[in-house]
């Protein structure tokens, strides 16, 4: 098969087309005809040898994590499958990852995928993956929202922070902040969020009036220490990238009332499940650009640059 890889760290001039031999898929696994994938700043973190421990050194290296394709064939205990299913998820972020959605093929667990909507593209099916995912994990399972629950989201022109909105309201939260700049601002009000700030030409901290329940830094651009006086007690910050402030700001939570937690997101059956049914109760996912695979080191650049708005999906042909 064909895929976009990686042939070693350091540029994203390193991608190369490869021939690799077609995945085989195990007892519990499924192989899946990838159609259409999307772009994740991991992708060019990568890449760029930022972040080694999540991938390794074995290459040519296929990269990409979501996808959504057409089901070949199944392993002997997989029963929630059947091939030419359309299904739906993304790979994990983990170093036990080698496997690649910028490629013909894939396989993944079965626990790790959900049957796509028929009326969801392949290419929005794959865009909302990892970011719906991320933001429902986020607010539900770290930030413990509960119905009724006041948040602020960051980040808002990003892949994660422009569907958060949508997800804290789809969660029961009665109001939302978002905090971003340019066009993800109009995209934030648009979809539901209740004011917006202008990171760029605002003082955020002061025009982010009253307390919340969760905060979700998407774009991991904040500390907890910066906010913990606007969270109520038993708030919670959420922030999805761990560092050593976070670890410091951790620590410090424990003799506070609030609480700094981070969100590493886990590809889940059960998830996926309910992403399906807001796929087709009109969750937006608001498409940047679909790119054919070929142009994925062009459009990882503009993602790096802060140039997008949304997400960009990949056109998975050859
Ligand atoms: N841990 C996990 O499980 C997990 C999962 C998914 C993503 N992530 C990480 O989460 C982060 C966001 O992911 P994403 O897909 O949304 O990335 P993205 O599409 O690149 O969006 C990031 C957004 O952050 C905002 N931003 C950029 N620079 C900023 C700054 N200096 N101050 C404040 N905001 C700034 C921008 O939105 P505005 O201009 O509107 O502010 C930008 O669009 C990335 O670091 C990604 O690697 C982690």
């Amino acid at each position: 098969m064909k895929a976009l890889c990686l042939t070693r760290y350091g540029s994203l001039n390193y991608f190369r087309l490869t021939e690799l031999p077609d995945p085989t898929p195990g007892v519990q696994e499924v192989l899946v005809q990838v159609h259409a994938s999307a772009l994740n700043p991991s992708d060019f973190k990568v890449a760029l040898g930022e972040i080694k421990f999540l991938h390794g050194r074995r290459f040519p290296m296929p990269l990409g994590n979501d996808f959504s394709g057409v089901v070949v064939s199944v392993g002997e205990s997989v029963t929630d499958f059947r091939a030419g299913d359309e299904v739906f998820g993304f790979l994990p972020y983990s170093p036990s990852n080698q496997r690649g959605a910028f490629a013909e093929k894939l396989v993944t667990r079965s626990e790790c995928i959900a049957h796509k909507p028929s009326s969801t593209s392949h290419s929005i099916a794959a865009a909302s993956a990892t970011a719906v995912i991320t933001a429902m994990q986020a607010f539900r399972d770290i930030g413990k929202l509960k119905p009724g629950g006041r948040v602020l989201v960051t980040g808002v022109s990003g892949g994660v922070g422009s569907v958060a909105v949508q997800v804290a309201l789809r969660l029961g939260a009665s109001e939302v902040v978002a905090i971003g700049s340019d066009k993800g601002l109009d995209l934030a009000k648009k979809l539901g969020a209740k004011l917006v700030i202008d990171r760029k030409h605002e003082d955020v901290f002061a025009s982010a009036s009253g307390s919340f329940d969760v905060i979700f830094d998407a774009a991991a651009a904040y500390r907890w220490s910066q906010w913990k006086s606007r969270l109520k007690s038993n708030g919670t910050y959420v922030t999805t990238l761990p560092s050593v402030a976070f670890a410091v700001d951790k620590m410090k939570s424990f003799v506070s009332s609030s609480s700094v937690g981070f969100i590493g997101v886990k590809p889940k059956s059960k998830d996926l499940k309910i992403l399906a049914e807001w796929l087709e109760s009109g969750l937006t996912i608001s498409l940047d650009a679909t790119v054919p695979v070929s142009d994925v080191p062009q459009a990882l650049a503009r993602l790096k640059r802060g140039e997008v708005v949304g997400k960009i999906a990949v056109n998975v042909t050859f």
